[in-house]
């Protein structure tokens, strides 16, 4: 027996930080949506109860380390499920981008081996184990256009925002999120972005609102570390977009854009600059998709 899972990518439309914890991670504010581009996460039954992964890209790590493995080893022995799982991950969402995509194999896996195993478990349970992996695994879980407080963990689902067309695009650079949070000074944090006039922008479907809303503080941090994002950025506001942000820690940079003619000429002026560039679509569904 066999299923696919989509598993999306995430962008933030905006992410503020409140306070350090004591536990080293900090209390945030973050409206993310998902977006449609999308890893595919197909699980065999293994009836000799292992665990393996294998993933189309080769750098991505197959083993503990790997969001999605984890989330399965989680679930069997949280659950004392007999039966194992074969993974294979079609990676199409970059790596340490700001997208979220391991977080969102993690929380495909969940919902996958929920109904491969016969768990029976709720959304709201799989969001909660997701907790367990990583601070962006319980939006995942859900997918859809939500505010996520606490660790990222506390989960409040809000409407679709305006559409409009999103073109993505990830500098050639790795970003570290713990080295991101690690640079920030909390107390010293200026441009906290506008959460509730966000979410009035979404509720009300006003995309110029929403691009006036748009804030990451993390984004004068990573964009210190490497000024490619920065130019990016420019590039994308120079060539007409709407609204243009760093997703999570980075380095990815999105635009928004309402007029399609626009999306052309965005997307070819960066394509000059960097390899990674998508034109995408917020997704309007709240729970992630199951296709087979
Ligand atoms: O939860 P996750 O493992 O995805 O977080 C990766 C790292 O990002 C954490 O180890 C921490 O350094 C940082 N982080 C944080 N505050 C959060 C989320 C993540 O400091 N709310």
């Amino acid at each position: 027996m066999r299923i696919s899972v989509k598993a999306p990518a995430k962008i933030n439309l905006t992410l503020d930080v409140l306070a350090k914890r004591p536990d080293g991670y900090h209390e945030v504010e973050m409206v993310m949506t998902t977006v449609d581009l999308a890893d595919r996460v197909d699980l065999t039954l293994r009836e000799d109860g292992e665990i393996t992964l294998d993933c189309s890209a080769s750098f991505v790590p197959d083993d503990i380390r790997n969001h999605a493995y984890k989330a399965a080893v989680l679930m069997k022995e949280r659950y004392q499920v007999r039966q194992g799982v074969h993974m294979y991950i079609d990676k199409q969402i970059p790596v340490a981008a700001g997208l979220a995509g391991g977080s969102s194999d993690a929380a495909a896996t969940l919902r996958g081996l929920n109904q491969l195993w016969k768990l029976g478990l709720t959304t709201d349970e799989l969001a909660v184990l997701g907790a367990e992996i990583g601070s962006d695994v319980p939006f995942c879980v859900y997918g859809g256009t939500a505010l996520a407080k606490g660790r990222g963990e506390r989960i409040t689902h809000l409407g679709t925002p305006a559409p409009c067309w999103i073109i993505l695009a990830k500098p050639p650079v790795g970003v570290s999120t713990p080295d991101v949070y690690g640079n920030l000074r909390v107390q010293e944090i200026t441009n906290h972005p506008p959460t509730k006039q966000m979410l009035q922008a979404i509720e009300r479907q006003d995309f110029s609102l929403m691009c006036h809303s748009l804030g990451n503080v993390l984004e004068n941090v990573t964009l210190s570390m490497h000024p490619q994002v920065r130019q990016i950025k420019e590039l994308m506001i120079s060539s007409g977009a709407d609204g243009v942000l760093m997703s999570g820690s980075g380095p990815t940079v999105f635009a928004l854009v309402q007029k399609e003619a626009k999306v052309h000429r965005i997307y070819n002026a960066l394509r000059g600059f960097v390899k990674d560039v998508y034109v995408v679509r917020m997704l309007g569904a709240s729970e992630g998709e199951v296709l087979a």
